[in-house]
């Protein structure tokens, strides 16, 4: 028997569970049966259990670890926690891509209408602005009228007129998971690879996927700074997914600065529909590239090409022939989006007050703090730091010199966008203190490190 696990199989099936056990075993280092985890993720979703003994639970889970069985049956018992999505009636494969979020990520705007344009359905439910990252619901609602709380009927509808939908998690959707992140939110256990899968998958696959591409951030803004623990997370959702029957796959991708030009919620948008109109900023170019191959894989894991890189062609010609572009106007409008504010983009952006920092000397941009770089952008109105506040949709800030460019002294290194005056000093205070200039040009670093996919993700758990 395995250190803790004093209650038998037999026993456990023949008499009644009680969470106390299940507590105590986990924290004795114990290894949970499936069905006395299914009993946790019900009672997190029904309220049987009381959010002291979930949050006890979570606690030994943290400082226990879950074993791959139990990380798998936690996902699952997640998953089957609420109302699960269909996509059967599209006719069409649903694919969605993860961020573990960043700085300025903004792909989900490029990739969605990129694989719909290539004939894979896009059922993806976003999150709102947390800390240092953005969040895709807020930048969206930035569009007057737009809507992100749709019911699923309504997603349905918007993505058989379409092909994409982007909203928000609903109620119905894994509402274990939505009782177990509050707690974890409150009780310093988010950070453990179990847990973190479980959650982000639970939701996923709630989502009725055939496909899932995983973008996993690494470098100075990403969730999990150390690469091995990026590494390792990547490969256990990549597995988790892949035995639930949702084909995965995961890239390890740069968040050493921030992704583009532009962090903020309105200016994110005006940085992807100039993309998806055609134009190619030289200061886009990665948000360009990374949406791709996001897009590529995405095409690729829902049938519409033989390979990643086949699909990736497929998602240039959208872009190119303008068809992208179609589907994210028809989605903006059929969520009820006021597309007019798409005419003349910059005549919308009216932040309440704007500063521009300056290079203090000259040299090479070497080093981005993109996590500081991040609360900067939250501290100018932009995001929030208490789930539920409000965030202002015209603030944030502009980059404009990436890491490695060579700099004058005086020359703009960003522009802050606050929603007030006073609200200018902190942001720029974080900039300089986030941005090292030094006489060195840094190492560059590319794009997308490694990709990961299932018979990867298995070499990578069985030598840990
Ligand atoms: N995002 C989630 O949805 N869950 C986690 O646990 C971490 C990030």
């Amino acid at each position: 028997m395995k250190p803790g696990n004093e209650i038998s199989r037999e026993a456990a099936a023949a008499s009644p569970l009680h969470m106390i056990d299940l507590i105590r075993k986990k924290r004795s280092g114990g290894e949970l049966e499936a069905h006395e985890i299914e009993l946790i993720a019900r009672g997190a979703a029904d309220g049987s259990i009381p959010s002291d003994q979930l949050a006890a639970w979570l606690m030994a889970a943290w400082i226990r670890g879950l074993s791959r069985d139990e990380t798998r049956a936690l996902t699952l018992a997640m998953r089957d926690s609420g109302v699960k999505f269909s996509s059967a009636r599209l006719g069409r494969k649903a694919v969605d891509k993860h961020s573990t979020g960043g700085v300025g990520d903004k792909t989900s705007f490029l990739v969605a209408p990129l694989a719909a344009a290539c004939g894979v359905a896009v059922p993806m439910l976003s999150g709102r602005a947390l800390g240092h990252t953005g969040g895709t619901l807020d930048k969206l609602e930035s569009i007057p009228g737009y809507r992100t709380a749709l019911t699923l009927d309504e997603f349905e509808k918007v993505l058989a007129k379409c092909g994409a939908s982007i909203m928000g998690q609903t109620d119905e959707l894994a509402p274990a998971d939505r009782k177990l992140y509050a707690l974890r939110d409150r009780t310093g256990t988010v950070e453990n690879p179990g847990l973190i899968c479980a959650s982000i998958l639970s939701k996923k696959l709630a989502a009725g996927l055939d496909g899932l591409v995983l973008d996993v951030k690494t470098g100075s803004g990403a969730f999990l700074r150390r690469r091995s623990d990026c590494e390792y997370l990547a490969s256990l959702m990549v597995s988790t997914a892949e035995a639930a029957g949702t084909r995965t796959v995961a890239l390890l991708t740069d968040m050493s600065q921030p992704l583009g030009r532009a962090a903020g919620n309105w200016i994110e948008l005006v940085e992807c529909v100039e993309l998806l109109r055609g134009e190619r900023p030289e200061y886009s170019a990665d948000v360009r590239e990374l949406s791709l191959i996001l897009a590529g894989w995405m095409i690729h894991l829902g049938g519409e090409a033989a390979s990643a890189e086949a699909g990736r062609k497929r998602a240039e010609q959208a872009l190119e022939n303008g068809s992208a572009t179609r589907v994210f106007m028809a989605m903006v409008e059929a969520q009820g989006g006021d597309l007019s504010v798409f005419d003349e983009p910059e005549k919308f952006h009216r932040p309440g007050a704007t500063a521009v920092v300056e290079a203090w000397t000259s040299g090479f941009v070497a080093k981005m703090d993109t996590t500081a770089l991040g609360w900067a952008v939250q501290r100018s109105g932009a995001g929030r730091e208490i789930a539920g506040e409000p965030v202002d949709p015209h603030a944030g800030i502009l980059f404009h010199a990436r890491r490695g460019a060579r700099i004058e002294r005086g020359q703009p290194l960003a522009t802050i966008y606050a929603t007030t005056a006073e609200m200018l000093a902190e942001p720029e205070e974080i900039l300089k203190r986030a941005i090292q200039i030094s006489e060195t040009a840094p190492r560059a670093v590319p794009l997308v490190g490694r990709v990961i996919a299932r018979e990867t993700a298995e070499m990578q758990l069985s030598s840990q």
